[in-house]
């Protein structure tokens, strides 16, 4: 009833399943994406979100682009933490952050690890596998020269690893220091732009939980290893069809970064001019 009929939010649907007949807004829910751009744009604030009205944006709030710009530059990895633990209302509003993603993707969910126990299996199912890699494709002597014949564009790669693998071992764990949560992001194996969307998700987690002084660390070079260890899935209740696509740790920092490094950037090239600026 607090509709006016005025069709910004037809306009503005992506799925063109909004359609206005004689005043009354109509909507095609097989085809909505679950974008709720509609829910954002009415004036009237006349569209519920899951039957919760929509509340007003406070810009006097939004951080200025130079502010954004020092968080960007400011986001690292956080491998060492205090061991101070992290309240269930600070990890849960963390993970809030998922579902603001562009991606708007709601096969996706957030599962919350605080539990000890459980990270201290990410980091054995993890430890176990590198361990086996070390065992098969480096203690052997000879696995060098294989990889060097056979596959030398993972060469240098190969070599990379080395060093981090012994480190491993001789820690005889993945993780510096234990974090004190792990949040993932695990959506249907199947659906098309999960993973796209589990990235984007994972970033608004990461920088939310930046901006609340934690340290965060990005485990999606590990997570395949969860992903394919079958107790490891029977323990976080994964069902068939699930895979994490996104895996964040979080801890109180226990080294602090000090310094912006300035001249870090990435080439640029405009439109189809391949040399010059
Ligand atoms: C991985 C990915 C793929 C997307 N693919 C499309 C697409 O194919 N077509 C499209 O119109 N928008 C696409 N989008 C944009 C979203 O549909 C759009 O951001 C969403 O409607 C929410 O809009 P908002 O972020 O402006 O609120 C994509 C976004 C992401 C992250
Ligand atoms: S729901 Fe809102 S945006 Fe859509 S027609 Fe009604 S008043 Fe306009
Ligand atoms: S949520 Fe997005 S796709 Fe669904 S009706 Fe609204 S604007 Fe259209």
């Amino acid at each position: 009833e607090k509709c006016n009929g005025c069709g910004i939010c037809v306009k503005i649907c992506h799925e063109h399943c909004l359609s206005l007949s004689d005043g009354e807004l109509k909507i095609e829910y097989e085809f909505c994406s679950t974008c709720s751009q509609c829910v954002a744009v009415c004036p009237r604030q006349a569209i519920l979100w899951d039957h919760h009205p929509p509340l007003r944006f406070d810009r006097t709030l939004y951080p200025r682009p130079e502010q954004v710009m020092e968080l960007f530059m400011e986001r690292r990895t956080g491998r060492e933490h205090t061991g101070k633990s992290i309240d269930r209302s600070t990890l849960k509003e963390i993970a809030a952050m998922a579902a603001y993603a562009p991606t708007h993707n709601f096969n996706l969910r957030t599962i919350i690890i605080d539990d000890v126990e459980i990270i201290r299996q990410i980091d054995s199912v993890i430890y176990r596998f590198s361990m086996n890699l070390y065992r098969w494709l480096y203690a052997p002597e000879i696995m060098h020269f294989v990889v060097r014949a056979f596959a030398p564009a993972w060469e240098s790669e190969y070599l990379k690893a080395r060093p981090k693998l012994e480190v491993l071992r001789n820690r005889q764990r993945l993780f510096r220091t234990m974090p004190a949560a792990v949040i993932m992001v695990v959506g249907n194996r199947r659906a098309p732009l999960s993973l796209q969307s589990a990235q984007y998700a994972l970033y608004n987690m990461d920088l939310y939980a930046q901006s609340m002084g934690l340290a965060c660390r990005n485990l999606v070079g590990n997570q395949g290893i969860l992903n394919r260890n079958r107790q490891f899935r029977k323990l976080i209740r994964l069902n068939r069809k699930e895979k994490i696509f996104g895996t964040i740790a979080l801890g109180h920092p226990a080294i602090r970064f000090r310094n912006k490094v300035t001249g870090k950037s990435l080439s640029v090239q405009w439109n189809n001019h391949t040399t010059g600026r």
